[in-house]
């Protein structure tokens, strides 16, 4: 299974590509988290990123489509993979698209979680991350629900820098929409529901 993940911040893709990870073990390639990452171990990588993540604008495409590319290339992306997060601009599509060619690992499908921006400055304002393993919970959860780590809130889950995300969204990432409807690759899923109920439609377009 050779998926990505689109949707705009907030959306679920995280959420979703656990309950895929969990289910199926394919390899989950955050770039957010890739960057987050960095960020902490404050890598050459983590200083051009940070100012960019912590604004709300994207980190460019060079920077990002090399860490991809070099990620895709280790083995255990065999079995399929999961890109969450990424491709984020058409270059960053274009430029996915002839990797895959190259490797002759074509895309199986790009899973839209379609969710109303109102919706989404809610969730991200009330979204904890677990400092140890990186579960995604809520402000109602005092400790991981999985590991029972330390949760903290994301430097970019601020209500101003949400609304930011949200507009780069619009404006750089929404028109993949349209990309991969031509491709004929792209399905719809409604996100506004139970993350459950969500993930039975993600099962259902991917025949899994
Ligand atoms: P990234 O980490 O990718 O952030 P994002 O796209 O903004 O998305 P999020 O991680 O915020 O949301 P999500 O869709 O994963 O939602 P989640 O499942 O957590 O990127 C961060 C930054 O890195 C970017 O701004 C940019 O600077 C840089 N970057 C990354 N990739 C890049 C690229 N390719 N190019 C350039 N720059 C790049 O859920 C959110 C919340 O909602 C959680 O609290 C969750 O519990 C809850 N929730 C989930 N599903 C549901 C549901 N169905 N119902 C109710 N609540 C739900
Ligand atoms: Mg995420």
């Amino acid at each position: 299974m050779n998926i990505v993940l689109l949707g705009a911040p907030g959306a679920g893709k995280g959420t979703q590509a656990a309950f895929l990870v969990e289910e199926f073990d394919l390899p989950h390639i955050s770039t957010g988290d890739m960057l987050r990452a960095a960020v902490k171990a404050g890598t050459e990588l983590g200083k051009k990123a940070k100012s960019f993540m912590d604004a709300g604008e994207l980190v460019p495409d060079d920077v990002i489509i090399g860490l991809v590319i070099e990620r895709l290339g280790q083995p255990d992306t065999n079995v399929g993979f999961i890109l969450d997060g990424f491709p984020r601009t058409t270059a960053q599509a274009v430029a996915l698209d002839a990797e895959l060619s190259k490797l002759e690992r074509p895309l199986d499908a790009a899973l839209l979680i379609d969710v109303d921006p109102e919706v989404i400055v809610g969730r991200l304002t009330s979204r904890r991350m677990c400092k140890e393993c990186g579960c995604i919970g809520s402000v109602a959860d005092a400790s991981c629900p999985k590991c029972g780590g330390e949760m903290y809130q994301r430097d970019d889950d601020n209500e101003t820098t949400v609304r930011n995300r949200l507009d780069v969204y619009a404006k750089s990432t929404s028109p993949l929409i349209d990309y991969y409807r031509g491709c004929e690759l792209l399905v719809s899923i409604d996100g506004d529901r139970d993350p459950k109920v969500v993930y039975a439609d993600v099962k259902t377009a991917l025949n899994a």
